[in-house]
């Protein structure tokens, strides 16, 4: 594999080899035998905040034996409008890898394809695929296997993270159930694509039923700002809480991509007994 630019790009075979690989990786943590990024420097062009994506590939490249640049996207010519096709051009002249974190999946497709070098999608619009890998590996680790597994993705149904999730649904064969308002569901036109045992509801007790892992994310996602207060409204009854995880599997897990928001998609008690969980998906990053 060149690029990781999405969850849809991959198959099951190569995404059951990720989630091998990270658990080999974190179990040599820190006494790595080998260093394939020595000699390497890979950009981190970033149009969007981060933490746990930049912080851990900064970590990830250095502790490979691979120099990191981080380039907020403000601070080069990309943010003056020099198009993404002739930044790749150039980048792909000088380093030897690039992770991207920005708006349009097109234009990390287009980097890839324009720089030559590999390209890893660190959040775009369409796909947080990174994030996934990390949640699949974090639930493996928790529960054994993906085998019958069951997840409810609480929320914003068409955002980035929950587009991963049906792609990774699809593509893995577990059962993916998703509770959004109606405005906020993915489009019947990628549910149709991507196939599997998806499904979508207005309600979200009917998702939660029986579910084996409890999912959320933000309410407003980057880019979306303009659009809190009525999102704050649309979202009203769409929390992880107490009652909601009534309605799961027993000793269900509760995850959440972060950064969270207490008192919305999530409430404080909730997120603070399933901490342990959530913050191992970060470390899992
Ligand atoms: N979950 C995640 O991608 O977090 P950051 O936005 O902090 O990178
Ligand atoms: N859906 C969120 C994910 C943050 C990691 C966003 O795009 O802001």
């Amino acid at each position: 594999m060149k690029n990781l630019l999405s969850i849809e790009s991959l198959s099951a075979t190569e995404i059951r080899g990720l989630i091998g690989e990270s658990a080999v990786m974190k179990s040599t943590r820190g006494r790595h035998a080998a260093h394939p990024l020595r000699h390497q420097c890979w950009a981190l062009v970033f149009s969007k905040s981060s933490t746990r994506t930049r912080v851990s590939f900064e970590v990830g490249i250095r502790e490979l034996g691979g120099d990191p640049i981080f380039l907020a996207a403000a601070d080069i010519q990309l943010g003056r409008g020099e198009p993404i096709k002739d930044t790749a051009r150039v980048m792909g002249r000088m380093l030897h890898g690039a992770v991207i974190r920005t708006f349009d999946q097109q234009d990390v497709e287009d980097f890839a394809a324009f720089s030559g070098i590999p390209t890893i999608n660190a959040l775009t619009d369409a796909e947080h695929p990174c994030q996934i890998i990390a949640d699949l590996f974090t639930i493996t680790e928790l529960r054994g296997s993906l085998e019958g597994l069951r997840v409810a993705f609480i929320g914003d149904g068409d955002c980035n993270v929950a587009r991963s999730w049906i792609w990774a649904a699809a593509r893995c064969g577990f059962e993916l159930a998703i509770a959004s308002p109606e405005k906020f569901q993915p489009p019947q036109g990628l549910l149709d694509a991507a196939g599997g045992k998806v499904s979508v509801t207005k309600d979200s007790a009917e998702a939660a039923a029986g579910a084996h892992v409890l999912y959320t994310d933000v309410w407003v996602s980057m880019g979306k700002e303009d659009e809190a207060a009525y999102r704050a409204a649309q979202f009203q009854g769409y929390q992880i809480n107490a009652s909601l995880l009534a309605a799961a599997a027993p000793s269900a897990l509760v995850m959440h991509c972060l950064p969270a928001y207490r008192g919305k998609e999530i409430d404080e008690a909730t997120f603070e007994a399933h901490a342990e969980t959530i913050f191992r998906q970060a470390e899992n990053r």
